[in-house]
């Protein structure tokens, strides 16, 4: 063979072999993909995303990324808002589902404790006397806010239970009717709820400072366990600083979060108005069972007690049985039967 045959025979063995490997190094470099996975154990989540470029992007969509949007307004620009998915979760999960059980739990409990202590009498003969428990600016004062906290309780727990437990008794168009009504009433009466509830925690946080005595009482749980004994209590006892306090926290909470709701018109973005739904609904729910629990003990469980958050005036044998170390401050004023007639005096030592 000549040189030139050689050369060309050369050539051509190059071109082959190069033809092969730069077809092979096509079919296979695909390939590499699997290799990786199973050699280096990369996530399968990992090779979709290699397989699908958007997926970054529509990962940012998800978690709330801004874009671009003619349309003006809060939040107009995000597509989809992640915090929503999480907050329907905890409504309709954990808040619904536990709330009614607690009712149930607390009206149970108070239903048995009522069949085994019965109602909590006032002891010894009476003497007709009187003193003077609450103003009349206390008793309106308590009344309406006890109102209003019944409206809204009521409309509140409609909105917040009524898929479940009205849409079957109402059916959809009743329902829907109720719950425009129900939200109409709820953010008219919540404003002026927390006006005087807020008077409420002015006019007697000054009678609901803890002391030692109150730890005693909670103790021995104010006499309602076993009857006959009677632990110290001022103007306001042990129980009763407990549920002023779920009022001024609790309370204040749901109130607070029930403003950010009603007015949504102050830059609060959505985040802070699911957050805040969650708390005013878990709060609310909180402060209902308590509540139960005070208009048990207002009604069903002191006799005399409901006397005089209406007249104003309670016995000397009740102000005595109940609060002892109050009654000390005001026995000065104490007037006779007939007189506490007249319901508009202010306790003037309190
Ligand atoms: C409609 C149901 C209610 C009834 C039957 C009721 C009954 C009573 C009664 C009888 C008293 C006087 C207790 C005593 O003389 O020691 C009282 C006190 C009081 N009530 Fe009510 N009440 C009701 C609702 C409410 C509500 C909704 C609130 C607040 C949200 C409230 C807050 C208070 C407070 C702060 C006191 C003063 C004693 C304390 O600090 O606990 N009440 N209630």
């Amino acid at each position: 063979m000549t040189s030139k045959a050689n050369k060309r025979a050369r050539a051509k063995k190059i071109a082959l072999w190069s033809f092969l490997s730069i077809f092979l190094g096509a079919m296979l470099a695909p390939l590499s993909g699997y290799m990786y996975v199973a050699v280096g154990g990369v996530a399968h989540a990992q090779a979709a995303e290699d397989t699908n470029p958007r997926a970054n992007y529509w990962r940012a969509v998800r978690e709330g990324f801004t874009g671009y949007s003619a349309v003006q307004g809060q939040e107009a620009n995000v597509l989809i808002q992640n915090g929503g998915h999480n907050w329907r979760q905890w409504r309709n999960g954990p808040i619904a589902n536990y709330g009614p059980w607690l009712f149930a739990l607390v009206v149970a409990v108070l239903a048995v404790f009522y069949m085994a202590k019965g109602r909590i009498q006032v002891h010894g003969a009476q003497s007709g006397e009187k003193v003077l428990r609450w103003s009349l600016f206390e008793r309106n004062l308590h009344w309406i806010n006890a109102v209003m906290f019944i409206a809204l309780g009521i409309t509140g727990l409609s909105l917040l239970f009524g898929r479940a437990v009205l849409i079957p008794l109402l059916g959809p168009e009743g329902f829907a009717a109720w719950a425009e009504a129900a939200i109409a009433i709820h953010n008219l009466v919540g404003p002026v709820f927390i006006l005087t509830t807020a008077v409420i925690i002015l006019v007697w946080i000054g009678h609901n400072i803890p002391k030692s005595h109150d730890i005693e009482w909670i103790k021995q749980g104010g006499g309602y366990l076993a009857k006959g004994k009677h632990p110290h209590a001022e103007r306001m006892n042990g129980g009763e600083k407990v549920w002023f306090w779920i009022i001024a926290t609790f309370g204040v909470a749901v109130c607070v979060t029930g403003v950010i709701l009603d007015f949504p018109n102050f830059g609060q973005s959505r985040d802070t108005m699911q957050l805040s739904n969650l708390i005013h609904s878990a709060g609310a729910i909180i402060w209902i069972a308590v509540a139960l629990g005070h208009i048990y003990m207002g009604t069903l469980a002191t006799e005399g007690a409901m006397e005089g958050m209406t007249t104003g005036y309670v016995s000397k044998e009740w102000a005595q049985q109940h609060h002892d170390l109050w009654y000390e401050q005001v026995k000065d004023q104490q007037v006779s039967d007939a007189r506490s007639g007249s319901t508009t005096g202010s306790p003037s030592t309190y």
